[in-house]
């Protein structure tokens, strides 16, 4: 077994691995998109014969609240059927995690999953250490609901958590002031 980093020639194989795998396949745009954006955050398993057998496909996003600060996120992980409970998930994920600190030094790592799906519940929580952060209803397409599960990196002092709060009110204020100008400044040339 080969464990390495994804690259965009794998895609296709990847993509593969997927549809065996989830009922939420992407389109191979987004595969293209992530894999071109983040390389090193990404990494798959091969068998002998270079068939993709696993995967984890990993972006880095701005924080809802705070944009400024980047966060890590598990946007697909699967492993073939035959080649479960064999480590693999947990080494690709711990993979992702190790690029994601020291080329993005991100806050934290979030991902979400089915209620439903023990498997991967378990790995998350019980051998890598992701809580639940929030149930989102009705997040799948057929209605099932998710956990979205944070593995927390950084873990700041009430302080600084203040600090970002206030700091996330003054910015969401300037964007506010600047949108509003905008709108002023096109009036303007529309009256003119
Ligand atoms: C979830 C999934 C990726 C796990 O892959 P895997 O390579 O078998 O996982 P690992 O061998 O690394 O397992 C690590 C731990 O996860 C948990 N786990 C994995 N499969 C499990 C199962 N069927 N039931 C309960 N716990 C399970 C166990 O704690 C396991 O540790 P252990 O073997 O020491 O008990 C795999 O089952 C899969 O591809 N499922 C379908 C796709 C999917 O659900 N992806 C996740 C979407 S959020």
């Amino acid at each position: 077994m080969n464990i390495r980093r994804a690259e965009p020639k794998d895609l296709t194989n990847i993509q593969q691995c997927n549809l065996q795998n989830l009922p939420e396949n992407y389109h191979m745009r987004f595969w293209a998109y992530s894999a071109i954006t983040w390389p090193e955050v990404s990494f798959l398993a091969e068998d002998s014969g270079g068939r993709v057998v696993g995967y984890v496909l990993s972006s880095i996003e701005p924080d809802e609240e705070f944009p400024w600060l980047q966060v890590g996120h598990i946007n697909s992980l699967s492993v073939l059927r035959t080649y479960r409970r064999l480590g693999l998930a947990k080494r690709l994920m711990l993979l992702s995690r190790k690029a994601m600190i020291e080329s993005h030094d991100v806050e934290y790592i979030q991902l979400h999953v089915r209620k439903s799906n023990r498997a991967a519940f378990s790995l998350y929580s019980e051998k890598l250490g992701f809580q639940i952060h929030r149930k989102e209803i009705g997040y799948y397409g057929d209605g099932e609901d998710a956990y979205s599960m944070r593995f927390i990196l950084k873990q700041r002092s009430l302080v600084h958590r203040l600090g970002r709060r206030v700091h996330g009110f003054v910015y969401g204020r300037q964007r506010a002031f600047a949108n509003w100008t905008l709108r002023c400044s096109k009036r303007v040339n529309q009256i003119k």
